[in-house]
């Protein structure tokens, strides 16, 4: 299949490299690159030659930065709400509960719904220069693709908390030792190392380590379900004058004024 917001490679002794391409808005997710991610990951699902994906973004100075703001900035509140509802449903959680595991290798940014895409990825490898952070609050917003479940359940409540309200980056060295990351490379090795591991993985039993995948998510689905929590709250936002501001702000590219309404 051709697209146009990302790559795809045929499978190479069981791995397929899924690569975001739009380098010149930093790889920002946009409506098509959501469906066409959902798509390459259904067909790498249904192919039996794939066991393992490893997913990055094209050039080195972005994995992805964040959801395309310049998309969502004139949204009310059932729209936001849509938006991390549809997102959730065809991308994050598709990825997370897929039976192959995938390998985000974060080649630059990984910000908001980056850090987000690499969070619903069974693991991450990041290089030296990667920076990772969910800085929706600039923007009068909050995470609306799983971050506020998953990075809490990566890094710990504290943390995530830190990383949430302050909407800093963290760097690499900081995500490998709090668990966000497993591993650091310099950035030339980032792929090769990504394709050593997941050549691990191409080894060991398929239907096992669907099972494994399966089990190991279990422990995170809990009756009040935090996912829907957050979709609610995301929408919520798109009701505030501070949501009108901060994305104005972004796409004027001049600092925000909060007025807290
Ligand atoms: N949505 C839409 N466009 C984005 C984007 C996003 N999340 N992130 C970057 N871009 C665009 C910029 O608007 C710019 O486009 P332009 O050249 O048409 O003006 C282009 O990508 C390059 O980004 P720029 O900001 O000029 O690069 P930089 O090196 O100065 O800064 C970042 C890099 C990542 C710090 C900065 O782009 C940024 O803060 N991005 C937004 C991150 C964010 O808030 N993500 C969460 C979204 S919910």
């Amino acid at each position: 299949m051709q697209y146009e917001t990302i790559s795809v490679t045929q499978p190479d002794n069981g791995i397929s490299l899924i690569t975001v391409n739009r380098p010149k808005k930093l790889n920002a997710l946009n409506k098509n690159t959501i469906n066409e991610l959902h798509e390459a990951f259904k067909t790498a699902e249904g192919n039996p030659e794939v066991k393992v994906i490893i997913l990055t973004g094209v050039g080195e100075k972005a994995f992805v930065a964040g959801a395309d703001i310049s998309e969502f900035a004139n949204y009310n509140q059932v729209q936001g709400e849509e938006l991390a509802a549809k997102g959730q449903r065809l991308l994050f959680d598709f990825i997370e509960n897929l039976s192959k595991p995938v390998i985000a290798a974060i080649n630059g940014f990984a910000l908001g719904g980056g850090l987000e895409l690499a969070m619903a990825s069974h693991f991450r490898i990041a290089s030296a220069t990667a920076k990772m952070g969910l800085p929706e609050v600039s923007l009068g917003l909050i995470p609306g693709y799983g971050g506020t479940q998953r990075l809490a359940q990566l890094v710990g409540k504290g943390l995530a908390i830190e990383m949430i309200t302050t909407a800093s980056m963290i760097d690499a060295q900081k995500a490998l030792d709090s668990g966000l990351v497993n591993h650091v490379v310099p950035t030339d090795q980032l792929l090769e190392t990504a394709k050593s591991i997941a050549g691990k993985i191409t080894k060991n039993s398929p239907v096992a380590i669907s099972a494994a995948l399966k089990a190991i998510n279990a422990n995170y689905q809990k009756t009040t379900n935090g996912y829907d929590v957050e979709i609610k709250a995301f929408g919520a936002c798109f009701a505030t004058q501070d949501f009108k501001e901060g994305t104005s702000a972004f796409l004027e590219k001049r600092k925000a004024n909060f007025s807290g309404q």
